[in-house]
């Protein structure tokens, strides 16, 4: 079958076309994956501008859809999945909205998404198997429960507990920033641009890069705390973070501050400190609650340093448990992740029946945005 999914959470305008086969093993095929991205037109306020996004949205989606309907050749569409939340208000209703408008121009089903289980899921895209717990198929199981998940977006930094497929529970979250968030506010500081991740990503130091001076390589002077690593609970903070780097920052004359000396060694130890306390917490979570899977999405997890890293950890203290963690690609916002999402509930039949019928039901006029949606409470 073929899912046509909306995505419009933050300041992605995404559409994408998803064949779904599920013969023996579901596996998927991306006829397209469109997004657009209003980066540039948000890079000058250091983040994004909802109101903006939204008039963006607006105007990008009915040439994303087109877009996304071209490079797929047109097919025959089964199933719309759209984004509900969370995310921002007036973003996700535009989605919202046109999706709706679609199921009942083209009189098909329509499947509320949620975003933060839709980046766990992103996972699934490219790897043929089955989630345990569905009665199709053999075994060649990608995720087996109790499964660890740890999502970091721009909006987002949450630890959670799945126990089954839709079984949530929520372990712990940020208190204040988002780890994303923390990586966009702390390069803003240091006058990199927006998104902040990926630009502090390529001033961090990497151990291999030969035209860094070796004093540089990986390790700095500059010493950031790792707010509430030991702590007992999988709470998280990052404001602290931003706070010590600010504060690093001012103390430094001009010219100190502003040279690739200074950049370099802050960048790396950002970097270093974010991902301390993710792999930490998280490890830390799958030894107590004896995971069998650990599953890593969200925009930040396209962090090269911190995808190594976590391989390399869950490698050694945790042997026996499989680590999944995206193509970089499918890390950040997507619809090809809303669609396989979507999908898997169309399976389960999880979501309310009438939702599933358009236009005999009128159950899709309740699939509204939701800006605090939690992953325990949806569908
Ligand atoms: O998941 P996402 O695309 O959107 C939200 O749902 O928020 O995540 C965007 C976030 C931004 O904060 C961006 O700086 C961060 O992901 N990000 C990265 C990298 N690429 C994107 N952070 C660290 N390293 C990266 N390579
Ligand atoms: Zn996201």
């Amino acid at each position: 079958m073929v899912i046509l999914a909306i995505e419009t959470s933050c300041d992605d305008t995404c559409a994408a076309l998803i064949k779904a086969n599920c013969k023996k093993r579901p596996s998927f095929e991306i006829l397209s994956n469109i997004v657009s991205s209003q980066v540039k037109l948000h890079a000058k306020y250091g983040g994004v501008y909802p109101s903006l996004a939204k008039r963006e949205h607006q105007r990008n989606l009915p040439k994303v859809l087109a877009k996304a309907l071209a490079n797929g050749k047109n097919p025959k569409i089964d199933l719309i999945a759209v984004t509900v939340g969370p995310g921002l208000e007036p973003c996700l209703w535009q989605g919202v909205n046109f999706a709706k408008e679609l199921a009942r121009k083209l009189k098909l089903p329509i499947v509320p998404v949620n975003h933060i289980e839709a980046h766990i899921f992103a996972n699934l895209i490219t790897r043929p198997g089955l989630v345990e717990g569905f009665s199709t198929g053999r075994p060649g199981l990608v995720i087996r429960f109790p499964a660890i998940c740890l999502v970091v977006s721009g909006g987002h930094t949450q630890l959670i507990l799945m126990k089954g497929f839709g079984d949530y529970k929520i372990l712990g979250e940020t208190r204040d920033d988002a780890a994303g968030e923390c990586f966009d506010k702390t390069a803003r500081i240091l006058g990199l641009g927006y998104p902040g991740g990926p630009a502090i990503a390529k001033q961090a130091v990497q151990p291999c890069r030969k035209d860094i001076p070796a004093e540089y390589r990986g390790r700095t002077s500059i010493k950031l705390p790792r707010p509430m690593i030991y702590q007992k609970n999988y709470d998280f903070s990052f404001s602290g973070l931003k706070t010590a780097v600010l504060y690093d920052f001012k103390s430094r004359p001009p010219k100190v501050r502003t040279s690739k000396e200074y950049i370099q060694k802050m960048a790396t130890e950002i970097q270093q400190a974010i991902i301390d306390v993710l792999i930490h917490k998280t490890l830390k979570a799958a030894k107590n609650l004896k995971a069998k899977t650990i599953i890593l999405g969200g925009g930040v997890a396209a962090n090269e340093e911190l995808r190594k890293q976590f391989k390399s950890n869950v490698k050694c203290q945790v042997s026996n448990v499989k680590f999944l963690v995206p193509p970089k690609n499918l890390c950040t916002d997507n619809a090809a992740m809303t669609a396989v999402t979507g999908y898997f509930h169309f399976l389960k039949k999880k979501t309310p029946k009438e939702n599933l019928r358009f236009p005999t039901g009128q159950g899709w006029k309740k699939i509204k945005a939701d800006a605090n949606l939690r992953i325990e409470n949806s569908l």
